[in-house]
């Protein structure tokens, strides 16, 4: 299995290094000063496994209830028991539920802390620990409390793909499909020749689509890091739609598949209302097909309410209210962020659901 690393610079000087590594105990042993290591309960047998010592290890339970108040009170609780310096590290290993709550104590603990996050999903190794963004779920609103912090090293470390549910390893590939869309259309060659390779989970496959996922992720964040000028939104294609229809299913409906299908209708409203080519919807359609993913809200297999759709649209943190900020893909591997008006996007939704 091979490791590579590439580092980016971020603002203010912080880096963040990215590993695809093969030996993670080395790795986090490594680490020089005091480690405090957050994970998932329900993992605990595969960190055990790991053999590390002299790190204070924490289970927590994860998922969405982590990521509230109640849980970031539970976390900081633990860091001020331990009482370590802000030259210390905190070490985030899990799912994105746990580097965004964990991300979002280190950032505040002592105005912030060092960081390392450890995804053990493959939504995490190419998108949730990646790119500097921390949140929890405030007053039943997804994310609305959190920080820009940067992690100061990523560890992708293989061998956790290999016991996910296959529900939780799609979710992964449409993020890894959503940037071939948007920005590579090399990458999206590669996902196609070697689907079968990739759903198998070859770790030589996983680890270079991982790299090239993380590194088109890293360019767009680095030129906007704090996303004040828009182009960092483009990594929301799909997300518009693909989060009302999590919130509307009250998140029965997992990250993936919302955004899946959250794609594909992006594209026919680009289509629809601003005269893009009717052959991008189909080839973006083609390839979430080829790997069982939906496409249509009748293959998610639950009734949606459109107007629940469309509050939470309006709460989206790229809307106005007037308008809101979509990601347009113009050919497959090139898209560009517009202002759209909000209530022709709800015509849309309301025509579709
Ligand atoms: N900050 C960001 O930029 C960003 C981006 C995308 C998503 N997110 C957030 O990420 C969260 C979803 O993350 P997720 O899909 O990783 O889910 P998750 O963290 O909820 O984990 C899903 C389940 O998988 C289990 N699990 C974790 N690693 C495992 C492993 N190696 N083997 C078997 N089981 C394992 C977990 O214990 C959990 O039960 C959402 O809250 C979403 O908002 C954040």
């Amino acid at each position: 299995m091979s490791e590579t690393s590439n580092v980016y610079q971020i603002s203010l000087n912080r880096h963040t290094a990215f590993f695809v590594s093969s030996d993670l105990q080395r790795f986090i042993q490594g680490l020089e000063g005091r480690k405090l290591l957050f994970f998932p309960k329900n993992i605990e047998q595969t960190v055990s496994n790991l053999g590390l010592s002299g790190i204070s290890l924490h289970p927590l339970s994860d998922g969405e209830d982590l990521k509230s108040i109640s849980g970031i009170q539970n976390i900081l609780d633990i860091m001020m028991k331990e009482n370590p310096a802000r030259s210390d590290y905190v070490l985030a290993l899990g799912g994105g539920s746990i580097t965004d709550a964990v991300a979002f104590s280190a950032s505040v603990y002592k105005r912030g802390i060092r960081l390392v996050n450890i995804p053990t999903t493959f939504l995490g190794m190419v998108d949730a620990a990646i790119g500097g963004k921390t949140g929890i779920n405030f007053l039943g609103r997804k994310n609305m409390l959190g920080t820009f912090y940067f992690p100061e090293i990523v560890i992708a470390y293989l061998p956790f793909v290999a016991t996910l549910p296959e529900d939780n390893f799609r979710d992964g590939l449409v993020e890894m499909i959503k940037y071939g869309i948007i920005m590579d259309s090399g990458l999206l060659d590669d996902i196609s020749e070697n689907s079968a390779q990739l759903v198998s989970r070859v770790p030589e496959v996983l680890s270079r689509l991982i790299s090239r996922s993380v590194e088109n992720k890293m360019n767009v964040v680095k030129q906007d890091p704090l996303e004040e000028s828009g182009l960092r939104s483009k990594l929301n294609f799909g997300h518009t739609i693909g989060h009302a229809i999590e919130s509307a299913s009250d998140y029965a409906i997992s990250h993936g598949k919302a955004v899946s299908v959250g794609m594909v209708m992006e594209a026919m409203f680009a289509e629809e209302e601003l005269g893009v080519d009717h052959k991008v919807h189909r080839e973006i359609a083609a390839v979430l097909k080829r790997f069982s993913l939906p496409t249509k809200p009748e293959e998610l297999n639950h009734s949606l309410d459109s107007e629940r759709m469309k509050k939470a649209m309006v709460h989206d943190k790229k809307s106005s209210g007037v308008t809101i900020l979509m990601p347009v893909v113009e050919n497959i591997g090139s898209s560009a962020v517009k202002a759209v008006q909000m209530n022709i996007l709800e015509e849309f939704v309301e025509s579709q659901f």
